[in-house]
């Protein structure tokens, strides 16, 4: 069964390309290299021992998606797609609802169109959320029926995503429709070949703290040591991006298996703060991560983790990966390409 994965040379989407072969599905890759690098595709046949068809172009072009959903015929799409700094969505959000809330209008929009055409079949989708639609949750752990909120154009295009999905499975039934809320992603696939590549100065703390280790920046700014946290610094729901990838496939499998739609929390149910992920990664790496205390960061949240109860009821899924390796994957990838894939 073919599972066309749009930005799936992306991070997320590249380790889900993994485990989709792993799984005995056929991933194919779409996607128009604006925030990945085609070297991605050369990595996975490193480590899949097999090809990945790509499909390149911009979920934009609805007319090319139409093709593309004919010609390849998958039993489900992924969609990955889309932009995802904050800080930047603050500073371009015109950017932000183009890309994200646009492309995703031009997908759904390409899938119905071809639907149309073999009315027997059921549109199968997965969607690439993220926790950031719980804005700033009253308590914690947080449930798939927290109030949703957004407190900048990132988490808005995402929430406003979520709202265009279940307005079309409540007036189309027949789609089989998983939305699945990302906490915070990290690690790297074991075999060091793929992970995490930012452009520029990371925003997120593990990337960050990564190129500290190999000596590309020379301390981390912590954000802040007076939350109402244990060790005054930030608390977050680190998940393995190998966990999130078979939450993926699980999501694919409970969805082509059943006629029902879904909204599940992927988080490992656990918060770590900023210090915690720093002593782990030194444990991990062997080097030392020097630090200075910062002015919080605008937006952030004190904590932020999961209650991953639904998943595992809903799909049989959970989390298996500790911090620990998590900082070891992620440093064997951030070691074997300090320059990540422009290396
Ligand atoms: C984690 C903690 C920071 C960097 C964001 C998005 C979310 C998702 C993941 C896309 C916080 C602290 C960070 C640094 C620091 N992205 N920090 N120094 O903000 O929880 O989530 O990324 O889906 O949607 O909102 O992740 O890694 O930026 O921050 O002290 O240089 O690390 O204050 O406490 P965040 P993060």
């Amino acid at each position: 069964m073919k599972i066309l994965l749009t930005g799936g040379a992306g991070y997320i989407g590249s380790h889900t390309v993994v485990a989709l072969v792993d799984a005995g599905f056929e991933p194919v890759v779409l996607d128009n290299f604006a925030n990945s690098h085609p070297v991605v595709l050369d990595r996975l046949t490193s480590i899949t021992g097999q090809p990945v068809p790509l499909e390149r172009g911009d979920v934009l072009d609805t007319p090319w998606l139409e093709d593309v959903l004919r010609r390849q015929q998958p039993a489900g799409v992924v969609h990955f797609a889309g932009d995802k700094a904050v800080g930047e969505s603050v500073a371009q959000p015109l950017k932000y609802f183009h890309n994200n809330i646009g492309g995703a209008i031009s997908l759904l929009r390409a899938m119905e169109a071809v639907h149309a055409e073999a009315p027997e079949t059921a549109p199968t989708l997965v969607f690439s959320s993220s926790a950031t639609v719980y804005g700033d949750p009253a308590s914690m752990p947080i449930t798939e029926d927290f109030p949703r909120g957004h407190t900048n154009p990132y988490g808005h295009s995402k929430l406003v995503i979520e709202d265009m999905l279940y307005a079309l499975n409540a007036a189309r039934p027949a789609w089989r429709v998983g939305v699945l809320r990302y906490f915070n992603p990290v690690g790297a696939h074991p075999s060091g070949l793929i992970g995490e590549d930012p452009a520029g100065i990371p925003n997120n703390l593990m990337p960050y703290v990564a190129q500290v280790a190999v000596g590309q920046r020379d301390h981390l700014n912590v954000f802040g040591n007076d939350y109402a946290t244990p060790d005054g610094t930030g608390v977050r729901d680190y998940i393995h991006v190998q966990d999130l990838a078979a939450g993926h496939v699980a999501a694919i499998k409970a969805l082509l298996g059943r006629d029902e739609s879904f909204t599940v929390n992927l988080g490992t149910g656990r918060g770590h703060s900023v210090l915690e992920v720093v002593r782990a990664f030194e444990r991990a790496s062997g080097r030392a991560i020097p630090y200075r205390i910062a002015p919080r960061r605008p937006g952030d949240v004190a904590q932020c983790w999961a209650d991953p109860g639904l998943a595992l009821r809903l799909l049989g899924w959970r989390a298996t990966h500790s911090l620990d390796e998590m900082c070891a994957d992620t440093w064997r990838w951030q070691s074997g390409n300090p320059n990540g894939y422009r290396s």
